[in-house]
C-alpha cells in the first residue's frame, strides 16, 4: 500500500481519470454507466464541479504513475441544500480492488467534511441493491440506508433492480 498516494485531483488528471472510469465501467454491476458512456465530457463535468463546489481525491500508483482510484462528490448549488454534498461516485481499478484503496478514499472525503466543511451535514450516495459488498462497505463507514428507489436501474441479469439511497450524517 506504500505505493499508493491519495491526493486532491486537478484538471490535468482528466485523461487518466477517464481511462480509470472506462476500465471500471467495463466490469458490469458496479458503476451505472457502461464503458462507452464514459466520455471526456462526462469526466470534465464531474472534475470541474468537484473543484468548484465539491470534493475529489484520486489514488495514484507510484510505480506506474497512473490513477487507480477516484472519489468525488459535489453540492447541488442551491442555498436550501448548502448543507448537502452528494452525487458521490467512487471507483477503484479492478486490478487494485480489495486492497483498501476505496476505504482510504472515503476516509479522506469524510475527514475533509468533518474538519474543513463544518456546514456540510449530509453526504449522499446511491448504490444498486445487488452491489451488496459496496452497500455493506458504505454502512461500515457510517452511511445509513434511507430509501429504496424501486426498479430504478437496469439490472445486468435482465429487468430492473432497486437503487438504495444512503447518507452519512454529521454526528
Ligand atoms: C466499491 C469499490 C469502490 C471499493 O473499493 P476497494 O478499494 O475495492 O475497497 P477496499 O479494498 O477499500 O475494501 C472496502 C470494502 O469494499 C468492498 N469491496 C471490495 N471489493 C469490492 C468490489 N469488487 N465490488 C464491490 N465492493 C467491494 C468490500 O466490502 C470491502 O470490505 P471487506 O474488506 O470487508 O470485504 C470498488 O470495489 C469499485 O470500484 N467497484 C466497482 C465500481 C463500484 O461498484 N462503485 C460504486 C458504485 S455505488
Amino acid at each position: 500500500m506504500s505505493d499508493i498516494l491519495i491526493r486532491k485531483s486537478n484538471l490535468i488528471d482528466i485523461p487518466l481519470i477517464e481511462q480509470l472510469y472506462k476500465k471500471v465501467a467495463s466490469v458490469e454491476g458496479g458503476l451505472a454507466r457502461t464503458e462507452s458512456e464514459i466520455t471526456r465530457e462526462y469526466v470534465e463535468h464531474f472534475v470541474s464541479k468537484s473543484i468548484v463546489n465539491g470534493i475529489q481525491f484520486v489514488a495514484t500508483d507510484k510505480a506506474s504513475n497512473t490513477i487507480v482510484g477516484d472519489i468525488h462528490c459535489f453540492g447541488i448549488g442551491i442555498k436550501a441544500f448548502a448543507h448537502v454534498i452528494g452525487d458521490l461516485t467512487v471507483a477503484v481499478h479492478p486490478d487494485f480492488q480489495g486492497q483498501g484503496i476505496g476505504k482510504m478514499l472515503f476516509e479522506e472525503v469524510l475527514e475533509e467534511v468533518r474538519e474543513m466543511r463544518p456546514h456540510i451535514l449530509r453526504v449522499e450516495l446511491i448504490a444498486r441493491e445487488s452491489n451488496t459488498r459496496a452497500l455493506r462497505f458504505y454502512e461500515s463507514l457510517g452511511f445509513e440506508q434511507e430509501g429504496r428507489l424501486k426498479k430504478r436501474i437496469k439490472s445486468v441479469v435482465g429487468g430492473f433492480e432497486d437503487d438504495i439511497a444512503m447518507a452519512w450524517h454529521r454526528p
